[in-house]
């Protein structure tokens, strides 16, 4: 069951006291024990409009160089899905080698998981926050929606695949041709539990300059 959305207290205004650290056993077990789920994996019910809408506000709250925002979110949820696998469906309509059956799967692209948030990168010109710092902002941002997900009750992944890569793609799902996408980051309820992965040796990835 997903906490309730008055788990989530209010954001503090500017300048208001906020908590730079605060001790919490529960958000280091969440993220020594966190993982993704499958895409097949993520069943109904999806975040509500509500509960989504405090996700992202949550998502949005990454260190950010400028304070330039430089990122967007697009909810891709209930029959918005269907619209936005059409549009990625007429891109591929009639690109060689594709098959009624590759339609139909691209057509049904976002009805593969119960909700989708595309995060965006949307960099600002700036004389002193480089893009690659951007970028990054935007990466953390799909990291920091898929944690509160998970915190709030909800299974998700982070993908990108094939649209990310396509130009006629990105441009069917609205994003101008300065921006990318960080990431699908696909939303639901898990319905089964994840077991462990293969993780990169971290020790072995750390040196002391
Ligand atoms: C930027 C980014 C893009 C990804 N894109 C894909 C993808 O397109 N397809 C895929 O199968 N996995 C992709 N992954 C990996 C999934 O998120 C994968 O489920 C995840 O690495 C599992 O790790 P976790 O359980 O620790 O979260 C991507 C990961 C990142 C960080």
């Amino acid at each position: 069951m997903p906490l309730p959305l008055s788990a989530i207290p209010a954001s503090p205004h500017e300048n208001e006291p906020a908590n730079a650290a605060k001790e919490s056993a529960e958000t280091l077990a969440l993220l020594a024990r966190r993982r993704s789920s499958k895409l097949m994996q993520l069943a109904e019910p999806a975040p509500s409009s509500k509960e989504l809408d405090a996700l992202i506000n949550l998502a949005g709250r990454v260190p950010d160089h400028g304070k330039l925002g430089p990122w967007r979110f697009v909810v891709i949820e209930g029959e918005a899905r269907e619209r936005a696998g059409a549009a990625l469906e007429q891109v591929i309509r009639n690109d060689e080698g594709v098959d009624d059956a590759r339609r139909d799967f691209v057509r049904n692209w976002f009805k593969r998981a119960p909700a989708c948030v595309m995060v965006v990168s949307s960099p600002r010109p700036s004389p002193k926050v480089p893009e690659w710092e951007q970028q990054l902002s935007a990466g953390a941002v799909c990291f920091n929606l898929l944690i509160s997900a998970h915190a709030l009750g909800y299974g998700g992944c982070w993908l990108t695949e094939w649209p990310t890569f396509d130009e006629r793609a990105r441009a069917a799902l609205g994003l101008a041709t300065e921006e990318r996408i960080a990431g699908f980051v696909y939303l639901g309820t898990a319905n089964m539990g994840a077991s462990e992965r293969v993780r990169a040796d971290v020790s072995s990835r750390v040196s002391r300059y």
